[in-house]
């Protein structure tokens, strides 16, 4: 009944601000979490890692429970702002290594101009990785009016160098305000230091106009090689419990980011923005179990990692919460996170359409009221390292191993704990969100939380069933086997073959990756030993 009425409330505020000029769009905060791992937040069941703030606005908004990205960072950030698929801007390839000249493609529009063209400020805070070898690629020329933040991979979260771990370059600082390197803050905890800037940003916002901002956090991914799982001794000490000292590392840089969270809501919430923001979370791609960056992240009970166009790798944690959207619901509908530009501009009240074809589906009937359009395909594909996978309707169709079958297993752990298990709605009650959005909303029901939780927690099947990437594709029915546990090839040769064409059909429009070979004259060395535009 209040949802009714809230929605009803909703149109009309809609039908009104059509009527006059002077309404004003929505703000719109997108948080990114980076390799963050499926189970590594505590709203899909797992009582390992409180996230109390992020748990508190999932429950208060919308879970969006089959969100996809790419399975990496450069392809999803490329989608994330242009509304393709990376293997329709050639950036379909691994990520772009910093002395590799190539970046997102001028040419194409991206969601900062967008919303810039729509009347908003524009703010980028943390990381871009979408190329910088020369300056015309950086974010400041690419919509961003003000930006905060590095331009590689990864930083150190104390001294924000990147030391490429596989070359013999100098160690190189990489961290500027719009062009310039800054150098304002002093071995600040890297989550803090973004919180603050971000924070900064909407307390100095001029509310006449609205306000976009892109907070790309370095948590929880790894930082150097020599000195990888970095989390402050105070977030340390909440994890007595965890015996495995990197996890318990991991959980800390989690729980940092969590309290980030909490902060951004305070800070919409003090300055009066927050009955008119859509604030969006979500995790760049699967959290990294082994290999490169590994952390200890677990996409259990997905199957297998980053890297990889497995569940584990491209289906990640997302909500989006709006005081002018429904709360609590779990949208179990596809989302691919191309949606979000054509999404965004929609439920922002923007009057801007991409006019480009584009990859993203406007999905905004969807979160609003769970109408159609809906999405029922998603490509995922990096030609050049040979694997992918099509997902059409319920089934999906996996082709490929990107770690030789090392990683195609489960190989997330699902240490649970019960330390936490009977202090978790108080933890989410209390949490600052929670407390904040009594507000705005209904105040959360021990109930609510304790469905929408069990809702969003993934149920393997149990049945295995023998899948062999490096003798051929495997086919899954993820609605009913979200696992990827039963491999349908065998007994559905039909379905196979059409999933099969439908893959490669979907592929006619590749465009060929522009990955470069390094250019060593990028070396640190050369520029004041910081990471800077070579050419
Ligand atoms: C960054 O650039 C914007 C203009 O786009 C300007 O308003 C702002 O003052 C600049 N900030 C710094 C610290 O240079
Ligand atoms: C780095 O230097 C060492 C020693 O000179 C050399 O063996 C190695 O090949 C170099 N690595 C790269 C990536 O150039
Ligand atoms: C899981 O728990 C076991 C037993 O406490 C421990 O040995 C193992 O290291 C843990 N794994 C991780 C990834 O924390
Ligand atoms: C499919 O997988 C094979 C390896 O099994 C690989 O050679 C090929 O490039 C892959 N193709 C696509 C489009 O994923
Ligand atoms: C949880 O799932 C049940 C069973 O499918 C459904 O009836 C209920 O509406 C769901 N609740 C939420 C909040 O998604
Ligand atoms: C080089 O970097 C140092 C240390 O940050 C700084 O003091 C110096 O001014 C820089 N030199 C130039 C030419 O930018």
């Amino acid at each position: 009944m209040f949802k009714q009425f809230k929605f009803l409330i909703f149109l009309t505020t809609l039908k009104f601000a059509y009527l006059t000029d002077d309404h004003q769009s929505k703000n719109v905060i997108i948080i990114v979490a980076d390799d963050l791992g499926f189970h590594d937040l505590s709203f899909r069941g797992s009582n390992e890692i409180p996230s109390y703030n992020i748990d508190a606005l999932a429950y208060n908004g919308i879970i969006l429970d089959r969100f996809y990205t790419a399975p990496m960072c450069t392809p999803s950030r490329a989608a994330l702002l242009t509304g393709k698929y990376p293997h329709h801007l050639g950036m379909q390839n691994y990520v772009i290594v910093s002395d590799e000249p190539y970046g997102l493609p001028l040419d194409v529009k991206l969601m900062p101009e967008f919303f810039k063209d729509a009347g908003y400020v524009t703010h980028l805070i943390g990381k871009w990785h979408l190329g910088f070898f020369k300056e015309e690629y950086t974010p400041f020329h690419r919509g961003f009016d003000h930006v905060f933040g590095y331009l590689g991979p990864y930083i150190d979260y104390w001294d924000y160098t990147l030391q490429m771990f596989n070359r013999n370059y100098s160690r190189g600082y990489d961290l500027r305000r719009n062009l310039t390197v800054d150098k304002t803050y002093d071995r600040v905890y890297a989550t803090d230091m973004f919180t603050q800037e971000t924070i900064n940003a909407i307390e100095n916002h001029n509310q006449e106009k609205p306000l976009f901002l892109i907070l790309n956090h370095l948590a929880p991914h790894a930082g150097n090689v020599d000195f990888p799982l970095q989390a402050k001794e105070e977030d340390l000490k909440k994890f007595p419990y965890i015996e495995n000292e990197e996890r318990k590392t991991l959980a800390a840089m989690i729980s940092s980011l969590d309290e980030s969270v909490g902060r951004i809501i305070d800070a919409l919430h003090r300055t009066g923005m927050l009955e008119n923001s859509i604030i969006v979370f979500f995790s760049d791609n699967g959290g990294p179990t082994t290999f490169q960056h590994a952390t200890t992240a677990s996409n259990y009970p997905l199957r297998s990692q980053k890297e990889s166009a497995w569940e584990g790798g491209i289906r990640t944690d997302a909500l989006i919460y709006s005081p002018s959207l429904p709360s609590g619901v779990l949208r179990t509908q596809y989302f691919h996170i191309s949606d979000l530009l054509p999404t965004l501009l929609t439920l922002a009240e923007t009057n801007i359409k991409v006019k480009d074809k584009i990859d993203g589906i406007d999905l905004s009937r969807m979160i609003m009221n769970d109408m159609p359009p809906y999405r029922d395909e998603i490509v995922t594909v990096d030609d050049v390292s040979g694997y992918g996978s099509y997902i059409y309707s319920i089934f999906k169709l996996v082709n490929g191993s990107s770690s030789n079958g090392r990683a195609d297993g489960w190989i997330g752990s699902n240490n649970n704990s019960d330390v936490n298990k009977d202090d978790y709605i108080t933890g989410v009650l209390n949490s600052d969100v929670a407390q904040i959005l009594k507000n705005y909303e209904n105040p959360l029901i021990p109930e609510e939380i304790l469905e929408i939780r069990e809702n969003a927690t993934v149920k393997c099947s149990g049945i295995i069933s023998d899948c062999d990437l490096l003798r051929g594709p495997c086919l899954f029915d993820i609605s009913r086997d979200p696992c990827e546990e039963k491999n349908l090839e065998p007994t559905n040769p039909l379905l196979f073959d059409a999933m099969l064409k439908l893959y490669h059909s979907s592929l006619k429009k590749l465009v060929p990756s522009h990955k470069k070979p390094l250019d060593p004259q990028c070396d640190p060395a050369n520029f004041n030993f910081t990471w800077k535009w070579w050419e």
